[in-house]
């Protein structure tokens, strides 16, 4: 029996991932990579949406794909690969630039928030197009399921309109994806500022953890995260976020429930608890640390690993990517 595709990507936007990457996207993908045939995607020709130093872009993208493996994806298992080493999602990407309506286009609310973030000078055409590249990942892939945070749900229902539109139009090619939210308790939010989520963007630099920290910083930022008066360790969102965002992390790392958490703690004040939560998290990401800036120490080795992955991925790509431009009537090349 073939199991069923899964298809889920990240930009290469920083050095480190940080707790929310880890705990909302690579926990999940780790998971579910057994269950599914599963593609991740580190994916560049998103990143440039805004500008990038050439040089640490090509830095990230490494640090980013040593992140993935280092935290359990398995490249012989799944595909793991560079956007960008597939040329058939730009290639696909521009054909649904073409069933998309300029109004549709506009109504993606990322959009909205950034192009009104960065003004209409710093705003490029392809962070415009930025949903359609996205719906043209997942649609080579003849995804079924998309593990996105709660802010890409928007994008990947466009991409279900897009390819229930070229199926209508031009025939059956494409299976129509369905996102998959990780549970509220699954989301990590800033230490100092409990109500956000955590962002590589963050505007407190203590209260993001990244996944490349030392053992010392990580336990310094949650040993001085905000919490409030009451002293009781339980899950509240609205009337406890500084608590509840702790219990979420201490639960993503050791499996407990928040109820576990909650009864574990009963009677102890939140030293305790922070020390524990520290102690947890810094057992799980250290030896993801280790291993990643071990992999990082022979890039050749990671560039072959990446370059097989994505021969895998351009195997299934062009196979989409060619009965598309046979139902939309390009005239096939000869030879
Ligand atoms: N836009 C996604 C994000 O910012 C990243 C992404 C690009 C993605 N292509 C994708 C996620 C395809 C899932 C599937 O999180």
């Amino acid at each position: 029996m073939t199991k069923p595709r899964l298809y889920s990507g990240m930009q290469p936007s920083a050095d480190s991932l940080h707790a929310g990457n880890y705990v909302g996207a690579l926990v999940q993908w780790r998971k579910m990579q057994e269950e599914y045939d599963a593609f991740f995607s580190v994916v560049d020709l998103h990143a440039i949406s805004v500008p990038q130093d050439p040089a640490e872009l090509r830095q990230k993208t490494r640090r980013t794909a040593a992140q993935y493996i280092a935290a359990g994806i398995e490249p012989e298992r799944s595909t793991l690969y560079v956007q960008s080493h597939v040329p058939a999602h730009t290639q696909l990407s521009w054909v649904l630039n073409t069933i998309t309506g300029f109004g549709e286009a506009s109504r993606m609310t990322q959009f909205k928030d950034k192009s009104s973030r960065y003004g209409s000078d710093g705003t490029n055409v392809g962070l415009f197009t930025y949903p359609i590249l996205m719906a043209a990942d997942i649609l080579l892939y003849q995804t079924q399921v998309v593990p996105v945070g709660d802010d890409q749900r928007q994008h990947v229902e466009l991409t279900r309109n897009l390819a229930e539109r070229f199926n209508s139009r031009f025939g059956e090619v494409f299976t129509i994806p369905e996102a998959k939210i990780p549970a509220d308790s699954a989301r990590i939010y800033d230490l100092q500022n409990p109500e956000s989520k955590m962002s590589k963007s963050g505007d407190s630099p203590q209260g993001i953890l990244w996944l490349l920290d030392e053992p010392k910083v990580l336990q310094k930022k949650i040993m001085r995260a905000i919490t409030d008066n009451d002293g009781v360790v339980a899950f509240d969102r609205d009337a406890k976020p500084g608590v509840s965002n702790l219990m979420a992390l201490y639960g993503a790392v050791t499996g407990s429930t928040m109820q576990q958490i909650t009864d574990e703690f009963a009677g102890h004040g939140y030293g305790d608890f922070k020390k524990a939560v520290a102690g947890a998290v810094v057992a799980e990401f250290e030896p993801v640390r280790e291993r990643a800036l071990e992999l990082l120490d022979d890039p050749a080795e990671l560039d072959r690993l990446l370059a097989v992955n994505a021969e895998r991925a351009n195997e299934v790509a062009n196979e989409t990517l060619a009965t598309v431009y046979e139902k939309v009537g390009f005239l096939a090349s000869a030879r």
